[in-house]
């Protein structure tokens, strides 16, 4: 980020492995140590969610929350995660309400907000937006979603709801499916996976598989098991299922999408087959990606994943912003 108006790195005690004052653009830009101290927070904050303690780290500091794409999740649970903590918010959830429309770069509406806030929360529609952002701010920057590129704290709550769930985070067999081309949540996801020694099965068609720079990555970085195929059937051993909705805003071709828009469901018939154990997750929303008839079954966890990103999003705003764990 650039230095302006604020100098962070005055003599404040640092205990959160290096994450005070840093942007979070990427889950490539973290270390499996610092996704270990971020988990362990985060368990920290959801027992104090849970038995109502008072948390005020935060206090007299501001979130910005500047989303330029619809969101429902990741704005809410960033709000909540920061009034938990005892901090206030500003933002907008509307780009049409925001000077873009004027013609503003964004370059221009980060700096500016960056005098406004001691934390920036970007959404963009562009890839590379928030690293860009990051260049102009004062503040830090964390990255809610850049086109189709990558969403990193998403990824962080998802290894959290698997770390809860099987009570351990490597040597699992998982299986992500559907449309890994444009689903920036699997950008994000397979690396934090790749990271902890897991096996990973991508599951398309062949159009909508990962990018074959992301697989040669993944391979040469971790040396993990990695396997392709376009049938869901290959997840039946799987011990974590996870599958985004077929990124409608993102496909050039309407038909493309029409084609398989309804290409993969979890559904009761799939579950009665596959491993007893396997957890259905979702970044959410669904669409006709999990049928709801699974909806009450203990392998579901999509809902209690979506909560854990309140007692995650904590943990990185404290840690970005206080330095301490
Ligand atoms: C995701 C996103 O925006 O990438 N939403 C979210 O943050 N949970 C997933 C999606 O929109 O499909």
């Amino acid at each position: 980020m650039a230095r302006v108006l604020k100098d962070f790195s005055s003599s404040k005690p640092e205990s959160s492995g290096g994450l005070y004052d840093r942007d979070l653009i990427s889950i490539k830009d973290l270390s499996k140590s610092q996704v270990i101290s971020i988990l362990d927070e985060s368990e920290s904050m959801l027992k104090a969610l849970t038995s109502r303690t008072k948390l005020e780290h935060l206090q007299y500091m501001i979130m910005a929350t500047l989303f330029f794409e619809p969101s429902t999740r990741t704005r809410l649970s960033f709000e909540s995660a920061m009034q938990r903590l005892g901090g206030g918010v500003i933002g907008f959830s509307d780009a049409n309400t925001s000077s873009g429309v004027k013609g503003e770069s964004l370059a221009d509406t980060v700096k500016v907000v960056s005098s406004y806030a001691d934390i920036i929360v970007l959404r963009h529609p562009k890839a590379g937006s928030a690293a860009e952002a990051a260049e102009h701010s004062d503040v830090p920057v964390i990255n809610a979603g850049d086109g189709a590129s990558e969403h990193p704290t998403q990824a962080l709550y998802d290894l959290f709801t698997i770390k809860m769930q099987k009570r351990k985070l490597e040597g699992l067999k998982v299986a992500i499916v559907g449309d890994l081309r444009n689903a920036r949540t699997i950008h994000s996801f397979a690396y934090g996976v790749a990271m902890f020694k897991n096996s990973i099965n991508f599951i398309a068609p062949d159009q909508l598989q990962v990018p074959d720079e992301m697989l040669k990555d993944l391979t040469d970085k971790y040396g993990i098991a990695i396997e392709k195929s376009d049938s869901l059937n290959d997840a039946k051993e799987a011990d974590v299922i996870y599958i985004p909705r077929m990124q409608k805003e993102r496909f050039a071709d309407p038909q493309e999408y029409k084609r398989f828009a309804n290409y993969y469901t979890i559904n009761k018939k799939f579950l009665s087959k596959a491993n007893d154990d396997i957890i259905v997750m979702s970044p959410l929303p669904r669409l006709s990606e999990i049928s709801t008839e699974i909806d009450q079954m203990n392998n579901s966890v999509y809902f209690k994943q979506a909560a854990y990103a309140v007692p995650v999003r904590m943990a990185v705003l404290k840690m970005i912003l206080s330095g301490q764990k």
